[in-house]
């Protein structure tokens, strides 16, 4: 019995997305995490206990529940997503893009599970087996995750270590694309171009508008997909630059603008929106959409459209941001404190997100599978490996430090015992 289960398991005839697929790598981490207790993990993305919406939540509830009618709240949605929810949207992107033409503009969002699932729908309606995407340097992994899952490529665009972009490395880059005829290859275009995850940092307009400008001039005009997950969790003050929807170097892209209120509200709750602003592409992601979830919880976006019509969004969103502010804060100050920088690492103060990005003396192998990290987990603090947020040659120093979940006191005792296995590493 026993050997038929094991041979029914092996000839299981899988399709090549099937036998690609691997448990993401964060789910490994995750697991490592839940397994000892006494690990502090720095790891995973997750939100801010205590700053979560629970008043909101309640309130929107008992409004819902309150109505009279049929409660379809309760009910199947649609798949591009509830239309109450989708003008609320149009509205606040039209705050943050002014220059966005209205008319079309709910039209043109549609509401997805999370922003993860517009970001893979967009993927699978853009790209074959073998297909490049070019992503930032560092990206973010389990977008990584989804290209390589469809059998895709990411690739590096140059960036030198303080985040800015090499125009003259892109033209050199698309030139040896052009040379190996790969360039019919390149199919999207991929950034997180405010408060990046993992780098925490954002992309200047001037950087932004080079790079389409400079796509186009070299005849590389594909669809753009411009991911803000973090867009709205700036510490003190928005970050300035204009999104790719309304720079004019990017006129002549398809483009998808993929943001999410689940990072700056509430995660549990899944609920991400896209705005394209391309009628073809948004049709063919809405029908690979429909087979995936006969459209996204209904109830969770009719709980968002309470929340964000009777203001509660607005209201709350600036205790999140002094929240991670304070975090981070928290988190950069003991690493200072306990003399990470005076062992040779670096990084930046983010402006908002989640996350910091060290960078550790070059000889330092920070790799899941090095012995820094296993020497980290025994000491009892978990990160995410750096080299796994890089679409092609893997720096191998870096640490994505996540101040999300963990309270500053916790932040401060996972900074100790980091630094406790630098000093060891330290030459
Ligand atoms: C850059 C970025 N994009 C998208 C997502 C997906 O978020 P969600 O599916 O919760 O909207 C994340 C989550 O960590 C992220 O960091």
């Amino acid at each position: 019995m026993k050997s038929m289960t094991t041979a029914a398991r092996t000839s299981l005839p899988l399709s090549a997305i099937g036998q690609r697929a691997s448990l993401p790598a964060v789910a490994a981490l995750i697991k490592t995490a839940l397994e000892n207790p006494r690990l502090l993990s720095l790891a995973a993305g997750f939100t801010d206990n205590s700053t979560l919406p629970k008043a909101e939540f309640l309130a929107a509830a008992q409004a819902l529940a309150a109505r009279t009618g049929d409660p379809e709240y309760l009910n199947y949605g649609t798949t591009a997503g509830r239309p109450g929810l989708r003008r609320i949207l149009a509205e606040r992107l039209k705050y943050w893009e002014p220059t966005l033409p209205a008319d079309t503009l709910d039209a043109r969002f549609f509401i997805t599970t999370g922003s993860q699932q517009a970001l893979y729908i967009a993927v699978q309606s853009l790209c074959d087996p073998g297909d490049i995407v070019l992503v930032d340097r560092p990206s973010y992994f389990a977008f990584l995750e989804i290209v390589t899952g469809l059998g895709a490529r990411p690739k590096s665009l140059p960036y030198d270590e303080s985040g800015r972009l090499q125009i003259d490395e892109l033209r050199k880059m698309l030139g040896e694309l052009k040379r190996t005829g790969e360039i019919a290859r390149v199919k999207a275009i991929y950034l997180v171009s405010y408060f990046s995850n993992p780098s925490g940092r954002s992309l200047s307009e001037s950087d932004k508008a080079a790079l389409g400008r400079t796509l186009a001039e070299e005849g590389v005009i594909v669809p753009i997909i411009e991911d803000a997950a973090y867009r709205e969790l700036y510490f003190d003050t928005p970050h300035p630059a204009r999104s790719v929807l309304t720079l004019p170097e990017w006129n002549e892209f398809p483009k998808l603008y993929a943001a999410t209120l689940t990072k700056p509200f509430s995660t549990g709750a899944k609920v991400g929106f896209s705005y394209c602003s391309d009628e073809t592409w948004l049709k063919q992601m809405l029908a690979i959409k429909g087979p995936h979830d006969f459209g996204s919880a209904n109830y969770n976006q009719a709980l968002f459209e309470e929340i964000l019509g009777a203001g509660g969004f607005e209201k709350h969103i600036p205790k999140v941001r002094q929240g991670y502010k304070a975090k981070m804060l928290a988190l950069h100050e003991a690493l200072i404190a306990e003399g990470l920088r005076d062992l040779g690492w670096q990084w930046d103060i983010p402006g908002g997100g989640m996350y910091l990005w060290l960078r550790a003396p070059a000889n330092i192998d920070t790799g899941m599978h090095g012995e820094f990290c296993k020497a980290c987990v025994q000491e009892g603090v978990l990160y995410v490996p750096g080299d796994m947020c890089f679409g092609d040659n893997p720096a191998r120093n870096y640490i994505r430090a996540s101040y999300g979940v963990l309270t500053p006191d916790q932040l401060r005792e996972a900074a100790k015992r980091l630094v406790r296995v630098a000093k060891r590493f330290a030459r």
